[in-house]
């Protein structure tokens, strides 16, 4: 675990916030230590992963209407697809860090879904965000909240689109941001992000998990605020994605949802959405999760064959950079994702993940070899009849083609500025 805890004395600071009667706050998940909405604090003294509780009391019919009245129009919002949903979201009013992110588009394709053996098949694309991928609905509100505690300096580690999701919301708050990647292994477009949106890029000489580790550290040391899916708020801003989804459905909630997975933050928020919004009386049955790794980075995949028993950690490699992840730190609560979801966990080769890829951007549509583990993955559970081709499904594309320019299938056909070189190739088209 992250560090060693050690029970707080009597009238400590931290066994005063534990009997604190603020139900709207954070709780940590594994020791149960409670702590105000605003707190700057985002990591649990004992290692455990804070996460936050919403405060609104609104539901059901209300709750729906609310959120269905604000697609008109709102200013609150700003016209935000995370903003919409605030009383799910972060409590308390102030200005919003907010680029709008959010309102994505449902893809429904005959191709795809030919391809994926499912006729009810929709394609949600996060790639649609301001910078290209879902980080920005959790960085909108993190960094909201962190601008709202005072933060003077905003950290990450990343596969590449959490530093350019934090590196434009910190150009944005006019805060300093340090991100934190794995040498030689950020697709350019999201490297040529957070640099041009002006962040500090550190290249660590380590893979994700081990820069991970380093800026929690110095994010606990050195007064940083953390912005990895560590932080509460974050999860929090990542649940509009379900939410989203849901309302773009007339809150008819699909059998399953494929997700792809490498830190296991999305797949947690989607369970916390879910269940909430299961408890709010916004949906009456709960979809399946199927969250889905790459078969070089899966140790989620590999707990989940061993019945969530053990925990496995891997040295990751995949084609898909994004979820080159070996040690995922959303462990415990996306296993209770899957298992409050009935879902399930699979694992994809990249050759599975190219074919799914070239499906997608064959369609017109596009997207980032990681996000097209989802559709891989959908195809196997098909396959192995795991899910039934009468069943609905959402896919869920996490990000953009345009991150990953050098994974293409085909290459330019280089030729002299000559009609008759235009017909011989036109002759092999037609
Ligand atoms: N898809 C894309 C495009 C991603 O960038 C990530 C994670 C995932 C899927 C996996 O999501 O970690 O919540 O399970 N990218 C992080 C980053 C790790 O640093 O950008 P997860």
């Amino acid at each position: 675990m992250w560090r060693k805890w050690t029970p707080p004395g009597p009238g400590s600071s931290h066994e005063r916030m534990r009997r604190a009667p603020d139900v709207s706050g954070l709780v940590c998940g594994t020791c149960g230590l409670r702590l105000p909405a605003g707190s700057p604090r985002l990591q649990c003294a004992c290692g455990g992963l804070l996460e936050a509780q919403p405060s609104s009391s609104l539901r059901g019919r209300r709750l729906r209407a609310a959120f269905d009245r604000r697609l008109a129009g709102d200013p609150a919002g700003q016209g935000s697809g995370v903003w919409r949903f605030r009383e799910l979201l972060l409590p308390g009013r102030g200005a919003l860090v907010s680029h709008p992110e959010g309102n994505t588009n449902l893809y429904r394709r005959d191709a795809v879904s030919r391809w994926a053996g499912v006729a009810d098949l929709a394609l949600k694309h996060e790639g649609e965000n301001p910078t290209g991928s879902f980080k920005d609905r959790g960085m909108t509100v993190a960094v909201t909240q962190a601008v709202r505690a005072g933060a003077t300096a905003l950290a990450c580690a990343s596969t590449g689109n959490t530093s350019a999701s934090l590196a434009a919301y910190a150009a944005q708050a006019g805060v300093p941001a340090l991100v934190f990647i794995p040498r030689a292994k950020v697709a350019p477009g999201k490297l040529a992000q957070a640099l041009c949106y002006g962040a500090h890029v550190l290249e660590v000489r380590a893979d994700f998990d081990e820069c991970l580790r380093l800026v929690r550290e110095a994010s606990s040391e050195l007064g940083l605020t953390l912005l990895n899916s560590v932080n509460p708020w974050r999860i929090e801003g990542q649940k509009t994605i379900v939410l989203e989804m849901l309302q773009q459905r007339g809150w008819e909630p699909p059998d399953w949802i494929m997700v792809p997975a490498g830190n296991l933050g999305n797949t947690a928020a989607f369970g916390k959405a879910l269940v909430e919004a299961r408890e709010r009386g916004l949906i009456s049955r709960l979809p399946r999760i199927a969250a889905i790794q790459a078969a070089g980075a899966a140790p989620f995949y590999h707990s989940f064959r061993a019945g969530f028993r053990r925990r496995f950690r891997v040295r990751a490699e995949t084609v898909a950079t994004a979820i080159r992840i070996g040690d995922p730190v959303s462990y415990e609560r996306a296993a209770r994702a899957i298992r409050q979801t009935r879902g399930v966990v699979a694992a994809v080769s990249d050759r599975e993940i190219l074919a799914a890829k070239a499906v997608i951007d064959g369609a017109g549509i596009g997207c980032e070899p990681a996000s097209a583990a989802s559709l891989a993955g959908l195809r196997q559970l098909v396959r192995r009849g795991i899910v039934g081709r009468r069943d609905s499904v959402v896919a869920v594309l996490t990000g953009h083609l345009l991150k990953d320019p050098h994974v293409t299938r085909a290459k330019p056909v280089p030729i002299a500025p000559r009609l008759a070189e235009v017909e011989r190739i036109l002759k092999g088209i037609r």
